[in-house]
């Protein structure tokens, strides 16, 4: 057991006087299908923002949708603090991954249950579980004081796993409203929950789709094959050029703009990976990076190009020999300070339109905006708070970290807020994050409560 803050303690026997009523809110939120990227699911995402913005209001929130092309924005405040005290606004998503392949599922994704501590449903952590021990933390604080430390604003948004189209229009015409000391992210992971880490950054992305047409009509192999150019074949060998042995990208000057990670922050990152450990979990050898690189560096300090969907022709049962009309690719890549999105997007089309063989006709349609690499400053107040209370909670010094993944609205928000950022989170790697069987433990639900509360007190004290 580690040694707890008296502060924390109090705070730990408000969560356990409350923790039934609160898993049971937590689980009634799990239930929506809130799907943002599938149409179908639609009026189950505006169910699900209906269902938070009724559960704040209760609260003692005043909430608003913000609503337009997409799914609505909740955004919440309690300034019952007053002029006196410094506005925190909070970030997260009630939006959720699509639950595919169903069938991998040991329950049903939109129906939690609690097994050895853990919940497991869609959302339970990614941002659902997040989300909830926030709105539970301030809304347990306001019950037992009248009112919270701090002033408060909530920015949950429904479309984070598609695009924040909504919100990033939004972050334009509602200044006033989400103008705040400090931005808080709760969207992100620890490195282990006993040792608590804080995220100084995350990396960017862009995405691209890479069409190749060869011919108006699939054509029969028989016929054609040996005539034409195959898709397919140009797909494979374009793609086989983007990687070179030593786990480098070809793309001419990819890794132009990256920068070293400060030292100060180096130091203060526990290098605990574990390479079997990885392979246990994931049943994957860690290899895939650059090969001068170890694993902590190439999840989070190097970028990445990948290639996440393949299509073209016929991969169903039995054979069709077709030659394809077209075939396609889906690429996203992972970006580091201070690399560009748009900039990383041009170099990487360019280059596959230069490699490309003659004939074929490559597309890239559409060009989704990216997201910027972020790094959050270390020495801020607002950091330094979070550490502290981590501290309380865990009896030792957290540690520092950056994380792989991307928040693509949040270097637009952190401009629109104005205020100081930190990024947390009680998310773990092996959460199954956007996979069957996502889950949470409760435990650190509730080390997420705790921390959530003790910053607003911390950064409320005169
Ligand atoms: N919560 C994640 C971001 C994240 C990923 C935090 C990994 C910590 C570790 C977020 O919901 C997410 O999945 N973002 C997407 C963005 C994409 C859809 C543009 C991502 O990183 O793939
Ligand atoms: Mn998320």
């Amino acid at each position: 057991m580690t040694q707890q803050s008296p502060d924390i303690e109090r705070l730990g026997a408000l969560y356990e006087e409350a923790t039934d009523q609160i898993q049971k809110d937590y689980f009634n939120f799990l239930r929506f299908k809130s799907i943002s990227s599938e149409v179908e699911y639609k009026s189950e995402v505006l169910d699900c923002a209906k269902w938070l913005k009724n559960y704040l209001e209760e609260a003692q929130f005043k909430v608003e949708f913000w609503e337009g092309n997409g799914h609505p924005v909740v955004f919440g405040e309690n300034l019952d603090a007053g002029p006196d005290k410094p506005t925190i606004l909070f970030y997260g998503h009630y939006d959720v991954q699509p639950v595919d392949p169903l069938n991998l599922w040991e329950s049903p994704p939109f129906e939690p249950v609690l097994k050895d501590g853990n919940v497991y449903a869609r959302g339970a952590q990614d941002n659902k579980g997040q989300a909830m021990y926030v709105i539970s933390a301030l809304k347990t604080l306001i019950q037992n004081n009248g009112k919270l430390p701090v002033n408060v604003k909530l920015c949950i948004e429904g479309e984070e796993e598609c695009g924040s189209f909504l919100l990033q229009e939004k972050l334009k015409l509602k200044k006033a409203e989400l103008k705040a000391d400090y931005l808080a992210v709760v969207d992100l992971f620890v490195a282990s929950e006993d040792h608590p880490t804080i995220p100084l950054g995350f990396r960017g992305i862009t995405t691209m789709t890479m069409e190749i047409t060869g011919s108006n009509t699939d054509l029969h192999s028989g016929s054609h094959g040996g005539i034409v150019y195959n898709p397919n074949h140009a797909l494979v060998e374009i793609l086989a050029k983007l990687r070179g042995d030593s786990g480098k990208i070809t793309v001419p000057g990819f890794y132009e703009d990256v920068t070293k990670v400060d030292e100060a922050i180096r130091s203060k990152m526990p290098d605990d990976t574990n390479p079997e450990n990885y392979e246990q979990i994931f049943g994957a050898k860690p290899i895939g990076g650059e090969k001068a690189y170890n694993m902590l560096e190439s999840a989070s300090m190097r970028p990445t190009l990948e290639i996440n969907g393949l299509a073209g022709g016929y991969a169903g049962d039995g054979f069709k020999t077709v030659i394809p009309a077209k075939a396609l690719a889906k690429i996203s890549c992972r970006l580091v300070p201070d690399q560009d999105p748009d900039k990383i997007w041009k170099q990487v089309t360019d280059y596959i339109k230069k490699i490309a063989p003659e004939g074929l006709s490559i597309d890239f349609p559409g060009h989704p905006e990216g997201g910027k690499p972020f790094r959050s400053d270390h020495n801020s107040f607002i950091v330094k708070s979070l550490a502290r209370v981590y501290q309380e909670i865990a009896g030792v010094e957290p540690g520092y970290f950056l994380e792989g993944g991307s928040i693509p609205v949040i270097s637009n928000l952190v401009e629109a807020v104005g205020g100081e950022t930190v990024l947390m989170g009680w998310g773990m790697i092996d959460d199954n994050m956007h996979a069957p069987n996502e889950l949470f433990g409760m435990r650190r639900f509730k080390k997420g409560f705790l921390s959530i509360a003790r910053l607003l007190e911390v950064i409320g004290q005169d």
